[in-house]
């Protein structure tokens, strides 16, 4: 029997409550798919500061690097706002630590969820595109300075950072509808010229049956919400993905259904959902749990690949979408437990469909 080890990461906030909601549909994988998941539990963020001082234990470096695959919940919140350590500077630590350069962020909008979108059906229906967005360069990495009269933050990438994502993400859009869009700020940061500069070389000697087009990022914010559907897979630098990504993600009605695949050259991956800790309502069994379980159908597909297990997780959460399951975010009732368990019996009822993968990653 095959057997996968997943280091869990719960965080903060809502971040366990979706970390168990994950676990209960890998239960119901290993029961369909005969196979086993066996889990170990870390700590990271506000939990890893308020245990240890620090928000990423070396401990947690290790496990996370001797896993197959990692799930993270969510970390921070207010209550370590004042702290010397920030939880957030936990999650780059270990995106660096693990060498995820590429974060993959689908935005895909379902058409039984059209009337929970903020913008019109006809604007949002069949909007699928996927994000690639640099995940370990950029201003999040670079050299930083403070003083009590000023405040730097340097932006720095390398051609060789640039080439690496643009080629993940030529290699998906020749997967898909053959179309990519290069988002920078090439009208006035130097970083953006180079990245226009390598990602035409990229294309021209490598990938020219991809139609490639060039975008500004603040005109790119405008005509997401204006024409979504013209988009397959956008790639871009690090900040910029993080604003565009929380954007698109509310196309499809909440934050709460996007997932995220963050992955390197050699395994292990590091999937978590899009959602952040929302101190808000955590502890309350009313988030929602579906961007975490699609993020288990991107750990399955790209961390352990298993595409048939991730289909099947895609396939369980569109049934339990089309048979009305909703939760507090889109209008519902149910709770992140009771959501999570509706999608484990899907995928236990349901038989073996098509795939509809449509990424690929190389
Ligand atoms: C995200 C989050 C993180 C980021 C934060 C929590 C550091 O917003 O994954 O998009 O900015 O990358
Ligand atoms: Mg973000």
């Amino acid at each position: 029997m095959k057997n996968f080890n997943i280091t869990l990461l719960p965080g903060d906030g809502v971040g366990p409550e979706v970390t168990r909601a994950a676990q209960e549909v890998l239960h119901a994988v290993a029961e369909r798919f005969h196979c086993r998941f066996t889990f170990d539990s870390h700590l990271i963020g506000g939990a890893a500061i308020d245990a240890t001082g620090e928000p990423l234990p070396a401990e947690t470096v290790a496990a996370c690097k001797r896993a197959d695959a990692v799930f993270l919940g969510a970390v921070g919140g207010p209550k370590w706002d004042r702290g010397p350590r920030r939880p957030e500077q936990g999650l780059l630590e270990l995106r660096r630590a693990l060498g995820v350069f590429a974060n993959i962020r689908p935005a895909r909008v379902y058409d039984d969820l059209l009337d929970q979108s903020p913008l019109r059906r006809d604007i949002v229906a069949d909007t699928d595109f996927v994000i690639f967005r640099e995940l370990t360069g950029g201003s999040y990495f670079g050299e930083k300075q403070r003083t009590d009269t000023f405040a730097s933050d340097q932006c720095l990438y390398t051609v060789g950072e640039i080439e690496r994502i643009a080629r993940a993400a030529f290699a998906a859009a020749r997967a898909r509808r053959g179309k990519l869009t290069s988002v920078d700020k090439a009208n006035v940061l130097e970083t953006s010229k180079l990245w226009r500069e390598v990602v035409t070389r990229i294309h021209d000697a490598d990938f020219r049956d991809v139609k490639l087009e060039h975008a500004l990022v603040d005109s790119t914010a405008m005509q997401l919400i204006r024409q979504p559907r013209a988009y397959d897979v956008i790639l871009t630098e690090n900040m910029f993905g993080d604003i565009l990504s929380d954007e698109a993600s509310v196309l499809g009605g909440s934050i709460g259904l996007a997932p995220s695949a963050s992955l390197g050259a050699d395994r292990p991956g590091l999937f978590e959902p899009v959602h952040g800790s929302a101190p808000d309502i955590a502890g309350r069994d009313i988030c929602n749990p579906i961007g975490a379980i699609l993020s288990i159908a991107l750990l399955l597909r790209y961390g352990l690949k298993q595409e048939d297990e991730a289909s099947a997780v895609e396939a369980a959460v569109d049934t339990a979408i089309a048979r009305g399951a909703r939760t507090a975010d889109l209008a519902g009732e149910l709770g992140c437990q009771a959501m999570a368990e509706t999608i484990a019996d899907e995928l236990l009822r349901a038989a073996p469909r098509a795939s509809y993968a449509q990424m690929h990653w190389g």
